[in-house]
């Protein structure tokens, strides 16, 4: 069995507020004078038994609720990128919920000031690209998420992208297809939440509409022939997440998860950790407990890690430089 932390990756669909492990929201909670709702750190993580999305986001707001200051924001993105670094993920493209946090009072400058410094000693220290997409809550209105993407204008430089996220039944794409436009016009990149618990059409409104680079979860794409041979032919990329959709029920249990019939179909799928903190494990653990429910054979985990180059918003030299990684560590092995 490979040693998964020893080949090259990138993680490209990570929360970075689901990376916020229980110890350290005490820890914040503590320093901020904030008094929480559960006794003990093993109370917290006791629960954590989730019967779908909107079940873990009420759990998931609630945790981030303790952030206040720039080294809140900082010593939390640190900690999953020190995390990551240690399981071989050389490049990582973090979400965050700008809204999650203004709606509390928070200023976007406090939040992006703390990621952005933790994204930059990653860089020094961990020799780690990084990336910020900021995503806008879709349960909230469009004219919320228009306000979050003119917020974010002064900062334009420090995100690459805009995503989806929250709760996704009911808030189709096609909601946010004007702020979309304008996040284009901007020149961002676009990707979103598509077919984790909606339904295949929701893929393609976030194809057709949002213009979308890539798309985040699709696993119920695999319903539609028509949409996975669309997928297949543009090679647009996957960002699946294994243990996230057994914790959620998106899927039974991990041996009917359908990333091998993905990848088997010729799609450009990439394994990631959603939120680690909350969902049982990060991209080690998803990749080592995937391979053996599905035993995916060593090619096969190969084209996961290359397809998550491919797959990033990184330059074509970059992406070079980190393809050529993955030759290295299987030439020494
Ligand atoms: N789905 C939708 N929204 C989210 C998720 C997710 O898995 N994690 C954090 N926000
Ligand atoms: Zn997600």
């Amino acid at each position: 069995m490979t040693d998964i932390a020893r080949i090259p990756k990138a993680e490209l669909h990570v929360h970075v507020e689901g990376t916020f492990e229980p110890e350290l929201i005490f820890a914040i909670a503590a320093r901020n004078g904030i008094a929480l709702s559960y006794p003990s750190v093993e109370a917290l993580r006791a629960a954590y038994n989730f019967t779908d999305l909107q079940s873990f986001l009420n759990v998931y707001y609630a945790g981030m609720n303790v952030l206040r200051t720039q080294n809140d924001y900082y010593d939390l993105a640190i900690a999953y990128l020190k995390r990551a670094a240690s399981h071989g993920v050389v490049h990582a493209e973090l979400f965050f919920d700008p809204q999650a946090h203004t709606d509390r009072g928070i200023a976007f400058e406090t939040v992006i000031d703390g990621l952005t410094r933790a994204l930059h000693d990653a860089r020094a220290d961990l020799g780690m690209t990084a990336h910020l997409i900021m995503c806008f809550l879709r349960d909230q209105s469009a004219q919320s998420a228009m306000a979050t993407l003119e917020a974010a204008l002064p900062y334009r430089d420090r995100i690459v992208a805009v995503g989806l996220d929250s709760a996704e039944l009911g808030n189709p794409p096609s909601k946010f297809q004007t702020v979309f436009d304008r996040a284009r016009a901007e020149g961002f990149l676009t990707v979103a939440h598509a077919g984790e618990e909606g339904p295949p059409a929701y893929v393609w409104e976030a194809l057709d509409l949002l213009k979308v680079s890539r798309v985040d979860h699709g696993v119920r794409s695999m319903e539609d022939p028509a949409l996975v041979e669309r997928l297949r032919r543009q090679r647009i990329p996957l960002t699946v997440c294994p243990l996230s959709n057994v914790k959620l029920h998106v899927v039974p249990d991990l041996a009917r998860h359908p990333l091998k019939r993905m990848l088997d179909a010729g799609l450009v799928a990439t394994i990631n950790s959603d939120d680690p903190a909350y969902f049982g494990g990060y991209i080690d653990a998803n990749f080592t407990q995937t391979i053996a429910a599905l035993n995916l054979t060593q090619d096969e985990i190969v084209t996961l890690a290359r397809n998550s180059f491919e797959a990033s918003f990184i330059d074509d030299a970059l992406k070079q430089r980190y393809l050529a990684q993955i030759d290295d560590a299987l030439a020494v092995r």
